[in-house]
């Protein structure tokens, strides 16, 4: 059978494990030997212990927890061409050939400077002695697919992104807890939301949990901003609010690029309106606990999808990522959808929100 390994690799995200589930079974199921690389990018380096043979059974009972059961880490030394060769000798020597990266853009680009890599890497590996020419001759080039686990549904080219389903679910219970208290004190709560660089978590948050107003990077609040926003908590209260909810995108910034933190939005609204105002930071319980039904199945289709990919890659197939669009799962190159990535931060580098706006969509 063909050698298979699946490792997650930037920060974790819930639903993570369905896809390594569905990757091994999926993976034996059409009669691949199967390895988890533990780490990430690090284990690959390292080989060793860090590579290992899956079985069905690995996989059991990990389809409802958050996080990656197989670890996951930021390598320095994988970014080094030295580093790549190393992760190169210790696949060929098992007979990897096949990788699923599941992880964020970086992850997924390293993965296809790899692969660029490939062929001079197995040729310096027989000059050297490391392999033999017979064992060159056999894995001539290397696969990659990869599935984009993230939170921050920050990747273009897919509808959602592994994760970001469970850590909005997660925001919503929290908002709501958080409205409970506010309306008992009639006060004002800023909620700091994950994303980095990207808005979609808190302004669909905003929306799901009725907030009176939302900061995020794409559309950056005009320069009156303090008196549009005042004005808005005014009016609820007046209409017979007793509590006002802000959600603040991590990443949120005004016209002229500077960063817009919850601090700075409470002592606004204490100094101007004189609101009794407090600010909750969600952080990393958005990350944790346990995958909603819709990232489990995500996880779970895009995982046998990406094998199935590369049981039918040829020696010129270029990197794909499984994505969604619409309810199908589909294959797209992964270069075109780091490339839109770039494009938007370039427009948002540039203050060009629309265009920002336009290409984080999925087509
Ligand atoms: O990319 C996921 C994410 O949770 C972002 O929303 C956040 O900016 C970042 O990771 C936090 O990174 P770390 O876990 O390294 O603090």
């Amino acid at each position: 059978g063909r050698g298979v390994a699946v490792f997650t690799s930037g920060g974790d995200s819930q639903g993570m494990n369905s896809a390594v589930r569905s990757v091994v079974r999926m993976g034996i199921y059409l009669g691949c030997r199967v390895y988890f690389i533990n780490e990430g990018y690090q284990g690959m380096v390292d080989g060793g212990d860090n590579i290992v043979e899956a079985t069905w059974n690995s996989v059991s009972n990990i389809i409802q927890k958050g996080g990656t059961i197989i670890g996951s880490a930021r390598c320095k030394e994988f970014r080094e061409r030295e580093g790549r060769k190393k992760a190169a000798l210790n696949l060929v020597e098992r007979g990897i050939t096949n990788l699923v990266c599941i992880g964020g853009d970086g992850s997924l680009t390293g993965a296809n400077e790899f692969r660029k890599n490939w062929s001079d890497f197995i040729r310096e590996l027989v000059e050297e002695g490391k392999i033999t020419q017979g064992v060159a001759d056999r894995y001539p080039n290397i696969q990659i697919v990869g599935l984009v686990g993230s939170i921050d549904n920050d990747f273009c080219g897919t509808d959602m992104t592994i994760g970001t389903d469970s850590a909005l679910q997660r925001i919503i219970e929290c908002i709501d807890a958080v409205v409970a208290t506010a309306q008992s004190h009639q006060r004002a709560f800023v909620i700091e939301v994950m994303g980095r660089h990207c808005g979609y978590l808190a302004l669909v948050a905003a929306l799901a949990a009725e907030a009176d107003f939302c900061f995020i990077p794409e559309w950056p609040v005009p320069e009156n901003w303090e008196e549009i926003l005042c004005q808005k908590l005014q009016q609820m209260r007046q209409e017979g609010q007793r509590l006002n909810i802000m959600i603040v995108a991590e990443g949120a910034i005004d016209r002229n690029g500077q960063a817009i933190s919850a601090e700075q939005v409470k002592d606004v609204v204490k100094k101007r309106l004189n609101y009794d105002t407090r600010v909750t930071v969600l952080g990393h319980v958005q990350r944790g606990g346990a995958p909603s039904a819709f990232d489990r199945l995500l996880g779970c289709r895009m995982g046998a999808e990406a094998v199935l990919a590369l049981m039918e890659m040829t020696e010129e197939s270029e990197p794909c990522v499984i994505s969604i669009d619409g309810n199908q799962m589909v294959r797209v190159p992964l270069m075109q959808c780091v490339e839109r990535t770039k494009a938007v931060q370039k427009a948002m580098d540039d203050k060009d929100w629309e265009t920002a706006v336009k290409y984080r969509g999925r087509s």
